[in-house]
């Protein structure tokens, strides 16, 4: 069977045993905190376990795309080196919120795996594990189910804590969690390895295919363990493991879809397809970069950009080793998208921009290290002894990504040790740093936790009561709020919009008889809507109703801006082409703001494209249109859903134009395009790699820009006396007239020097009968200066010629000699003379030398010298 078979035969087992197929989420987390990328199926489902979240099925199956690497579970240092571990895996699992539990759970697994109709795994193949104290599934597989108890293993607390063992699964530190039984499969005696518990359990015999987790306990910070509203089920089989199996190969990297990426991979290095770490570190790596990029992360510094780049760069590196010659990992993107890309739309759509920056990763890098190994060189040459000190090596990992395999490499070819102990108390010191700075492994539990849920009226009207469900102060649960206390309120039911999909959230306030609470921000906790804002007078109790009023003003403003992204958004992948893709929004009363995939600067002439098409349609004015429908309508609908955004079963699909524009979205919008009024661009820039971003306004605040802009034109007519029609002639008139004038200043200012020259050259004297002149020109630049000493120098006939001035607080020196007297005088020996006196420096030709200093106050004695020099000369 081959993997997409296998993952399509896993949904429709469940599928037929009731179960909701559900699509895969984005890598990156949504509205997730504590977690780096999506690591398992049960991500999404996580407020589902928790009873935050409620869904109209109990019962759902998926193929999750996860990323390990970095993070609770991180295996990107194993990765190549064993037969499974991978960056990024597709996980196939089945879901059951307060539905079924143990007993059903590991019947169908049992049955999906060994029935002749669906896998037909040999029963006698299949190991099980069980928590240790789980009498319940140990009790179920052995009578129920039939396992021999000698394939049975009991695993306790074997990583040293409570709760701390392979048969019990968390997520991360806190969140939902239980004991779990897992699935092993034997490839068989001619393997090494022994059975789950076993010393030899690390071997590649007994592979564990698929985890089974009993969900019970949401653990919080304290390490308390606390029991779920209903008792659940999570489970996770890895797509390569099961294949592997399906397909009799030993080695993830065997299976169909392994030897496509092998095989171009070796082809883009220009290396032979054989079996070495490197080659398959490089296949791995190119899933989880390509997945990333097309989920919207970029190569950067820190959090999730950095991890990728950690990524992109250890596949270049393995590349390198192969031999590959410049950049080669964006070439292997193509076979991916051959081999995934139909279960995956999402790498087809963004094969270009993955594509591109990959490329522009992988040159960066080779700069990266083309650096490193220069500043390695330096350090080298000071090194005393055979050990390159811990410092060089982090400097040269952290600040030049430099990695340190590589500098080990070096280090053994010129026969030196890497002072380890000393970078590993480098690395710790960073890691405090990271930890202290990571807004990742944050405390779940500690977010305002509601059990209650909001019905959001907001779409509708912007006024309604409400009924208090719940108050919070400082992130507590509390009964009454006090007048000036600052806190947190949850309603039954809300006009408030919280704020999500880019747009912020709404402000107004609350009141009753005797009590307003100003709401200044309004969020979302699970299915709750939390108004943020202070109590001015009053109390409020739970259990209150209240009047809930929404600043219908900002609302409205910010409908405008909503909208206009939308039709922004259509624009431009209109005018610049389907690459673009969203990478980020802020909607606010203001402005709006789109971040986009792109890769060049926007032309002048595109942005006003942009801007008549937007305002085509608003002008066209036609009803923006809103729909509820299922994700798979919306997509077939065209509509574009956005990356890392959660969506739940049931979908608003908003169409503006006639289908200009259609789009999955939560927000608040205009009724009709007309309401936007005028849409204008206001800037333009790159934010990051390939990443541009545009603002613009709506309505009347891009009136008032533009009305700014009109002001500001006609103050500037009116400097200039003119009108704003005439402005460009009239500026145009102006500034030929000041180049004409500053012509006009220039032959002025000749002719005085020259005139001054005249004047001068009747002051030369004579020393041992050569004509010396040395004179002050207030005022005169250097090249007045050297125009005076050529004009001198004709009048005088042979002469010996030194002029200074002083200009802006320092000292300006010319001088000059005359070609017959230049083999006993020379202008540039005159120059450094004099230059010294004023505390600077000077030179030149023998015939015409300048130079300056800063000491004014001798520039008198420096001139004096002219007549010295000649003297000494003669
Ligand atoms: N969530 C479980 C795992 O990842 C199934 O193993």
């Amino acid at each position: 069977m081959k993997s997409a078979e296998i993952r399509e035969a896993f949904l429709r087992f469940f599928e037929e045993k009731g179960h909701t197929r559900v699509a895969s989420s984005s890598l990156i987390p949504a509205n997730d905190p504590t977690l780096l990328f999506t690591n398992a199926g049960m991500n999404q489902f996580k407020d589902c376990f928790l009873g935050l979240e409620k869904r109209a099925y109990t019962r759902a199956t998926s193929s999750q795309k996860c990323v390990r690497a970095g993070g609770k579970h991180n295996d990107l240092e194993n990765v190549g080196y064993t037969a499974r571990h991978h960056t990024f895996f597709e996980m196939l699992g089945n879901f059951s919120f307060g539905d079924y539990f143990k007993r059903d759970a590991i019947a169908y697994a049992w049955e999906f795996l060994t029935s002749p109709a669906w896998l037909n795994l040999p029963k006698e193949r299949l190991w099980v594990t069980v928590y240790a104290s789980d009498d319940e599934a140990y009790d179920i597989w052995t009578r129920d189910v039939g396992v021999p108890a000698e394939r049975m293993v009991r695993i306790g607390d074997n990583k040293g804590a409570p709760y701390a063992s392979d048969n019990f699964w968390a997520m991360g530190d806190t969140g939902p969690c239980g004991p779990c039984t897992e699935i092993f499969y034997d490839h068989g005696a001619d393997i090494w390895g022994g059975p789950p518990g076993s010393p030899e359990e690390d071997g590649d015999r007994y592979i564990e295919i698929w985890n089974n987790v009993f969900m019970q306990f949401n653990r919080t910070a304290d390490g308390v363990l606390h029991p779920l509203p209903a008792p659940s089920v999570d489970t996770g089989m890895g797509l390569e493991r099961i294949s592997a199996v399906l397909q009799h190969v030993h080695s993830n990297y065997e299976i169909d879809l392994f030897q496509h990426l092998l095989a171009a991979s070796a082809e883009a290095i220009g290396c032979a397809n054989e079996e070495q770490p490197s080659l398959k570190v490089v296949a791995d790596h190119i899933r989880s970069c390509s997945f990333l990029i097309a989920d919207g992360v970029l190569p950067s510094n820190e959090g999730r950009g950095y991890v990728l780049r950690r990524i992109v760069r250890r596949a270049c590196r393995h590349g390198n080793k192969l031999g590959a010659k410049g950049a080669f990992f964006h070439r292997i993107v193509a076979a991916l998208v051959e081999e995934m890309g139909q279960a995956f739309p999402e790498l087809v759509q963004q094969q270009a921009h993955i594509e591109r920056v990959l490329k522009t990763e992988e040159e960066q890098f080779a700069k990266t290290l083309d650096q490193g190994l220069r500043i390695l060189e330096q350090d080298l040459a000071q090194l005393q002894g055979e050990q390159i000190p811990g410092e060089v090596v982090f400097k040269l990992y952290d600040t030049y990504g430099f990695p340190v395999d590589l500098t080990n490499d070096i280090a053994r070819e010129r026969g030196l040790t890497l002072d380890e102990a000393g970078f590993e108390r480098e690395m710790e010191a960073q890691r405090e740093r990271a930890r202290a700075a990571s807004a990742f492994g944050m405390d779940y539990n500690a977010l305002v936790k509601v059990e209650g849920q909001t019905q959001f009226t907001g779409y509708l009207g912007t006024q309604g009561n409400g009924k208090v469900l719940a108050l919070f102060r400082e992130g507590l649960a509390v009964e009454q709020l006090k007048t000036g206390e600052e806190g947190v309120v949850v309603l039954d039911q809300t006009p408030f919009y919280a704020e999500s999909g880019g747009q912020i959230g709404d402000c107004g306030y609350l009141q009753a008889e005797g009590l307003r609470f100003d709401v200044r921000d309004t969020s979302k906790a699970g299915g709750a809507v939390l108004h943020h804002g202070v109590l001015d007078g009053g109390v409020l109790r739970v259990g209150d109703t209240i009047e809930a009023v929404v600043d219908a003003s900002v609302r409205q403003a910010t409908a405008l801006n909503h909208s206009a992204t939308h039709l922004l958004h259509a624009a431009l992948r209109q005018i610049l082409g389907d690459h673009v893709q969203q990478k980020g929004s802020l909607v606010d009363s203001q402005r709006l703001r789109f971040d986009f995939s792109h890769y060049e600067a926007i032309r002048p002439e595109q942005i006003k494209a942009l801007e008549d098409a937007v305002n085509e349609q608003v002008r066209l004015n036609t009803a923006v249109e809103i729909e509820e429908t299922d994700i798979d309508t919306a997509k077939a609908k065209g509509a574009m859903a956005l990356f890392g955004e959660k969506y739940g079963e049931r979908v608003r699909v908003l169409s503006m134009g006639d289908g200009f524009s259609v789009e999955l979205c939560g927000g608040t919008h205009v009724k009709r395009t007309g309401d936007i009024g005028l849409f204008k661009i206001v800037s333009e820039a790159g934010v990051a790699s390939g990443v541009r971003r545009i603002e613009a306004m709506t309505g009347a605040a891009a009136f008032s820009y533009l009305n700014q802009a009109d002001e500001q034109l006609k103050a500037a007519a009116q400097l200039v006396k003119s009108t704003r029609d005439n402005l460009i002639d009239k500026l145009t008139g102006l500034l030929e007239r000041n180049r004409q004038l500053e012509k006009e200043l220039e032959q002025v200012k000749a002719k005085a020097a020259s005139a001054a020259g005249s004047d001068l050259a009747g002051s030369a004297i004579e020393v041992g009968g050569v004509k010396v002149l040395s004179a002050r020109i207030e005022g005169a630049d250097g090249k007045a200066l050297l125009a005076l000493v050529d004009q001198l120098k004709n009048k005088l006939g042979e002469a010996i010629i030194l002029l200074g001035s002083e200009l802006d607080g320092k000292v300006v020196l010319v001088a000059g000699v005359t070609a017959g007297l230049n083999a006993r005088f020379k202008a540039g020996d005159l120059m450094r003379q004099a230059a010294a006196v004023v505390g600077g420096k000077g030179g030149g030709r023998p015939d015409m030398a300048q130079g300056g200093g800063v000491d004014v106050a001798r520039l008198d004695e420096a001139l004096a010298l002219a007549r010295t020099f000649a003297e000494q000369q003669a």
